[in-house]
Formats: C-alpha cells, structure tokens, sequence
C-alpha cells in the first residue's frame, strides 16, 4: 500500500497534520518502526534517545548530566528533557507533523507535551503502542547492533542480521552494541518502563489517542499494520 499524500486543502492546524508517538518497552521495535514511517509519512522524527546519546557523546552539559541516569537504565530527570524535546517540537520543522520515539515516558511528560501542544492550537494524532511480552524482550536486545554511521540504522543478529558480519549494509560502517544493551541493565529499563512509563496507556487509551499494535509479528508485518493504520487516520482527519 503507497502512504497517503497530503491535502491540498487543510482544513485546520489541529486536524491536517499527523502527531505521532511511539510507545512500548525498550526493544519493542520502535526505532526499528520508525525509520520505515517516517519515509512513508515524510515526518521529521524526534528520538530522545538518540538524541541524548548524542549529547553524551559530545560530552555537553546536559550530555553528562544524563550519562549517570542511561548508565543505569533510568530516565533522565523530567528538567533536563522536556526543554529539550518541546523545542523541536515548536521548531520550524515540525510544523506539519512530528513522530516522537521515547517521548512522553512518564505522565508528567504526557502533560507537558498536552499542554505546549495546546497552547499552539495543536493536538496530537494518535499514540501507537508497540506490544511485546517481557520474556522476548531480553533476546532482542542482546541481539541488537546499531550502525556506529547513522544509529538509525538497526539491526538483529537472527532476526535482521546484516549481509556482512558486524558491518551496517547501508554506508557499510563498523555494528556495535549500545552501552544500556547489558543484560544486567535491561532488567532495570523494563521495571523503569512498566512503573513510569506504562502509566501513559490508560493515559492516551482515556483520550481515545491509543493504537495497539503486536511487536511480535516481523518487522514487515508490524509496518504495514502501522502505516495502514495511520494512513486511515489522516483520511478521516481531512474527511
Ligand atoms: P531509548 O533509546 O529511547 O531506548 P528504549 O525506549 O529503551 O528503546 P530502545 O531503543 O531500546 O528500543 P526500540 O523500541 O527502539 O527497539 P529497536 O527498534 O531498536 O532510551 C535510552 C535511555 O535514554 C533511557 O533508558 C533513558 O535513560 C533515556 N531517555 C530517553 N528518553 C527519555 C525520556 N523521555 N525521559 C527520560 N529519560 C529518557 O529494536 C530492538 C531490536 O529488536 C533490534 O535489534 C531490532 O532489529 C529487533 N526488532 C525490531 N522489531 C522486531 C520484530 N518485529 N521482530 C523481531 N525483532 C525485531
């Protein structure tokens, strides 16, 4: 199926664009979901994240100030990224639409996000939850290498391995393991994500924002159940 092209006649800011979240446990497929929808919806793509990988990387303020909380599988405090993520949000390229990876993660993020979103006489589309039992979890990210190039660029040693070992298929750089990928770590991100984070699907679900989606079908499958879904909702959206 070809992804929806826009309106030529936009009814309102609040209904024409597409505001997307991606929700689930570490390791459920968001990234791996995103990097496909945001082609097929030409959406600029905002992952906390990467985001905040970056940041450490490069050694910043907020970079090593969010090091201590990754390390250990924790979330950042709420000061350190709301600023961050509402930025991009108001920025120019975003204007039309955004699709968050790892934002919201708690509910007084959800409310920050309702509440600058508001005040531009915006709202979000829908929230799409990615939904994969805890057991499966801990295979998926102990298999998981990300490109050192463009960490966009995933891949699974049995599920999505690369053409050649260790090396990205795309720009052909070295694959690695992402530091919070250790066994022991994981643990701690799904009690993280089942306490704090979870909280948002009664949260969106109340809202009538809320799309169920089974991560455990392959990659393709969990795509083509996605980008038909949100394709439906820009269609009723300009209806
Ligand atoms: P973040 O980078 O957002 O990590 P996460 O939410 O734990 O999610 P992951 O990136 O681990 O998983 P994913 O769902 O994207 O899965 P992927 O597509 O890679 O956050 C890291 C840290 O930053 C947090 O712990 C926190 O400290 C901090 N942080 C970030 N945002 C924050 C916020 N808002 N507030 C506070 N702190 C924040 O897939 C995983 C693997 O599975 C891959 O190998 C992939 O190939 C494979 N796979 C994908 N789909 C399938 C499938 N359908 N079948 C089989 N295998 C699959």
């Amino acid at each position: 199926m070809s992804a929806a092209s826009p309106s030529a006649a936009q009814p309102s800011r609040a209904v024409s664009e597409l505001n997307l979240i991606l929700l689930g446990p570490p390791g459920a497929g968001k990234g791996t979901q995103a990097d496909r929808l945001r082609d097929d919806f030409n959406l600029p793509y905002i992952a906390t994240g990467d985001m905040l990988r970056e940041q450490v990387k490069q050694g910043t303020e907020l970079g090593n100030s969010a090091k201590e909380y990754m390390d250990r599988g924790d979330l950042v405090p709420d000061e350190v990224i709301i600023g961050m993520i509402l930025d991009c949000v108001n920025g120019g390229n975003c204007a039309d639409g955004f699709l968050l990876d790892g934002f919201p993660r708690s509910v007084g993020q959800a409310e920050a996000l309702d509440d600058a979103l508001g005040k531009l006489d915006r709202k979000l589309t829908a929230v799409l939850l990615i939904e994969v039992p805890d057991e499966d979890i801990v295979k998926r990210i102990s298999g998981r290498r990300l490109c050192t190039e463009d960490p966009n660029h995933i891949y699974h040693v049995d599920a999505h391995p690369p053409k050649k070992d260790g090396v990205c298929d795309i720009d052909d750089a070295q694959l690695v393991q992402r530091d919070d990928d250790k066994p022991e770590l994981v643990q701690n991100r799904l009690d993280v994500y089942h306490s704090q984070t979870s909280p948002l699907i009664p949260f969106y679900d109340e809202r009538g924002l809320l799309r169920r989606f089974d991560g455990t079908r392959s990659p393709t499958e969990v795509h083509d159940h996605i980008r038909a879904t949100v394709a439906t909702l820009r269609l009723e959206d300009q209806l």
